[in-house]
């Protein structure tokens, strides 16, 4: 049978970082209350001059060469993102000229905080059923667009960043199985209330901001993700034992703890990166990957369980074999 299997990982964040004592000077906030209701410390900013496509691009160069591949090899481009760089053309497209790759498919995925699990769902169906031998999956996002900088309540939790993978076909086991769902019903609960044909005047004044009904969204995170983690196992016939590593979306450490709890794994087995990298969104599941990767905590052969839950809402998760 054949898999698709990561082979490089890339990630990229910009250079300014916003702390929490950054934060307490513009709303009225403190280190104290973020950190012990989020767990985050410090987020990275993009410059005025950076759109997410430049990150994207910095993410997707490190993947390709970690891969020990060139541009022309992939032949598949999906780049989760809920910031695009324009209407159109998609992210994706703009990333395969800055690639300089001709002819082969690109488009975007957006499915928000879930959106590199989606992508990641997407390019295994493409690579096992043989239309893509190599793709490029990224997650990249300008966050700190469509945050209101003056509401306390959302704009101590986002970042900027990007991360990408290649993913191959594979005769040995990659990925074991992908879970992807959606309810449509919860669509006031998170939401960008502003867009091409709703309010543009909003999208057009840059005041098109992120809305959140925080306590309502965590306790629908924390089940749902309790139940995908049930999902993905029965589905593989696993025990939580045999998992190796929780790659989860980095919103809150609480709700990844209450996974982590679900799993019976200890926190030293679940990658977290919330602390230094905020919500990233589409960009936190391949950023926390590409960081257990790049330090050597992640090996080949491991189990890894990641999983993300988001505007829409979206969630899902995806079993694989690193
Ligand atoms: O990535 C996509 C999915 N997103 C998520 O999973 C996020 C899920 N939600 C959360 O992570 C949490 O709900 C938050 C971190 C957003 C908020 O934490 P909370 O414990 O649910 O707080 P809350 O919204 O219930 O607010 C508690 C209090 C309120 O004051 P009152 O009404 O109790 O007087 C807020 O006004 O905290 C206040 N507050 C703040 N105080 C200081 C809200 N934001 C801040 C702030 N600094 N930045």
């Amino acid at each position: 049978m054949k898999y698709s299997r990561i082979s490089g990982t890339g990630g990229y964040l910009p250079d300014r970082i916003l702390t929490n004592h950054d934060l307490e000077q513009m709303v009225d906030t403190s280190d104290e209350w973020i950190v012990s209701r989020t767990g985050i410390r410090e987020r990275h900013i993009a410059a005025d001059d950076q759109s997410t496509c430049d990150l994207a691009e910095q993410a997707a160069l490190q993947a390709i060469d970690a891969a020990g591949i060139t541009a022309d090899d992939v032949d598949l481009i999906i780049v989760a993102t809920t910031t695009p760089d324009r209407v159109f053309p998609s992210t994706a497209c703009l990333l395969q000229q800055r690639l300089d790759i001709h002819g082969c498919a690109a488009f975007d995925v957006q499915a928000v905080c879930t959106g590199f699990i989606y992508a990641l769902g997407v390019a295994d169906k493409f690579i096992r059923t043989g239309s893509a031998g190599r793709a490029l999956v990224v997650g990249a996002e300008t966050m700190s667009r469509i945050v209101d900088w003056n509401d306390r309540s959302t704009c101590v939790l986002f970042g900027d960043g990007a991360g990408a993978v290649i993913l191959e076909a594979s005769d040995e086991p990659g990925i074991l199985s992908t879970h992807l769902h959606a309810d449509g019903s919860y669509e006031n609960l998170l939401t960008v209330n502003a867009g091409v044909s709703i309010h543009p005047d909003a999208l057009m004044a840059g005041k098109a901001y992120v809305e959140m009904k925080g306590n309502e969204v965590f306790k629908v995170a924390v089940n749902t993700l309790g139940r995908i983690v049930d999902e993905t196992l029965e589905a593989n016939d696993l025990d939580k034992s045999e998992v190796d590593w929780l790659i989860p979306h980095q919103a809150n450490t609480r709700i990844i703890e209450a996974t982590a709890r679900k799993l019976k794994l200890p926190m030293d087995h679940v990658v977290m990166t919330v602390a230094e990298h905020g919500n990233t969104s589409a960009a936190s599941v391949p950023l926390a990957l590409d960081v257990a990767v790049r330090d050597g905590r992640i090996r080949r052969g491991e189990t890894l369980l990641m999983e993300a839950f988001g505007g829409g809402f979206t969630w899902g998760s995806v079993l694989m074999k690193y």
